[in-house]
């Protein structure tokens, strides 16, 4: 058989259905519901259901004055997000995810993505995990796996963002165990720094596991975010727009990344540079350690023998132990799944416990 005969002949056995689930486009004034469900959680445990001055998501616009869905969460506030797709996810399905967004401030573990497990985490189905999430560290923006609900959560791909500015990512999910995952960012392909390739082998199913976008974590300052499109699909072509697929290309203006560049010093983290204010080493770029509230680089060079502890995680609670980022969430806090751990913590037996 000829090769363009056999390509007709896949072809024609090609569903051709490609299948909007989600077409949320700010611009065209689309009502926010059209995404799912509105999750707003004031104190831990504390669910409202509908908006209010302190914990909102929104129709609005960002501080340029374009439509956005705008996410505003007080600071100590747990959640404001949407949650999509109840309860039609399935195994064995591709799922395109678009996500255009921006950010009114970064803040250390502020999550802004998650592919949710909701059901089959464990025996006790008790420990949830988020399988695929974008979470922010020392002002990278990581794309993270979790392969069940006693591991950490492993960056797989990193990058520096900045406040104020738009930003595009595509999430592609084959739902399974193992399925797979891909990932765009400003509408180019990303290769994950752990396969070193585009295609993650993950483990994306576990009876239930849901997306949902908007401010978790990170609760110890206020958040402002700002979302333009969200777009889920079964095809790529379902989430050109949000994923910033097709057009942007062209330009070539902004994606080359100068970050090597002369940009200066070693600090990437904008607002949390030398000389910042700071009540932790979580709120300093880079290595710039916390010294007297304000962001110092280390010592090193100079004599001083750091009596700092060099502390090993043991160490519990007491001020900020070195591996715990999320104060009250730390080992020993009391939990009902693992979101409610700060960091690579899991939740076992109602406490957060080291992995
Ligand atoms: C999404 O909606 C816009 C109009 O708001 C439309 O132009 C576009 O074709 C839709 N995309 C898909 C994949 O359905």
């Amino acid at each position: 058989m000829q090769l363009h005969h056999l390509l007709y002949a896949l072809a024609a056995l090609q569903p051709v259905m490609a299948t909007s689930l989600v077409n949320f486009s700010a611009a065209n004034g689309d009502n926010p519901s059209t995404i799912g469900m509105l999750n707003l959680e004031e104190a831990r445990g504390d669910k409202i259901y509908s908006n209010t001055a302190d914990l909102y998501a929104k129709l609005g616009t960002d501080p340029n004055g374009t439509p956005a869905l705008h996410y505003h969460r007080k600071e100590g506030y747990i959640r404001a997000e949407y949650h999509a797709l109840h309860k039609k996810t399935s195994e064995d399905q591709t799922y395109y995810i678009g996500y255009k967004f921006s950010l009114g401030t970064i803040e250390q573990s502020l999550m802004i993505f998650q592919f949710k497990a909701f059901e089959g985490n464990d025996a006790a189905d008790g420990g949830a995990n988020i399988p695929l999430s974008l979470e922010f560290k020392s002002g990278q923006l990581h794309l993270q796996y979790q392969a069940d609900f006693t591991s950490k959560r492993d960056p797989q791909w990193s990058k520096t963002l900045s406040t104020d500015t738009v930003y595009s990512a595509g999430i592609v999910i084959h739902t399974g165990k193992p399925g797979w995952v891909e990932f765009y960012f400003d509408g180019e392909k990303q290769t994950f720094s752990t396969s070193q390739s585009t295609r993650l082998e993950a483990n994306t199913w576990t009876g239930q596991e849901e997306p949902k976008f908007g401010a978790y974590r990170g609760e110890v300052v206020e958040i402002n975010t700002y979302v333009y499109n969200i777009q889920i699909g079964t095809e790529l072509s379902d989430i050109e727009e949000a994923a910033g697929l097709g057009s942007s290309s062209s330009s070539g203006s902004s994606s080359s990344s100068s970050s090597g560049g002369g940009s200066s010093t070693s600090c990437e983290w904008e607002g949390h540079c030398a000389g910042a204010s700071c009540s932790s080493m979580d709120d300093c770029s880079g290595d710039l350690v916390c010294k007297s509230g304000k962001c110092t680089e280390a010592a090193g060079s100079s004599s001083s023998s750091s009596s700092s502890s060099s502390s090993s995680s043991s160490s519990s609670s007491g001020g900020s132990s070195a591996s715990c980022e999320w104060e009250g969430h730390c080992a020993g806090a009391s939990c009902s799944s693992m979101n409610d751990c700060s960091g690579d913590l899991v939740c076992k037996s109602g406490k957060c416990t080291s992995a």
